[in-house]
């Protein structure tokens, strides 16, 4: 299992585990973290799966998409650290990965 660290939009801080393979989206949705909507279900169109990456694991994850970085443009809270958690696949060398759901566009 891989382990997650999870702060939501009150500032409560959670661990998640989640298998290898899962999106970092459906670790979070499926631990009933339900704040994050990822509404388009992982397709990489709607944005609304947006997290901020707190640990300084940034640069061991994979480089945006074209898409990911135009869905993310449309943000109004866009950081440096942003990522779309659907397109973010766990794999052990995650584990103990720390994200905060960025704030509702
Ligand atoms: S769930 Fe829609 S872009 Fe991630």
């Amino acid at each position: 299992m891989i382990r997650i660290l999870v702060r939501d939009r009150q500032g409560n801080d959670r661990t998640v585990e989640a298998e290898p393979g899962l999106s970092l989206m459906e670790a979070i949705r499926e631990n009933g973290l339900d704040e994050l909507i990822a509404l388009c279900g992982g397709c990489c169109s709607c944005a609304t799966c947006h997290v901020y990456v707190r640990s300084p694991d940034l640069g061991a994850l994979p480089p945006l998409s074209g898409d990911e970085n135009d869905l993310l443009e449309s943000s109004d809270h866009r950081q440096s650290a942003s990522r779309l958690s659907c397109q973010l696949t766990l794999s052990a060398e995650l584990d103990g990965l720390a994200v905060e759901i960025a704030p509702e566009d």
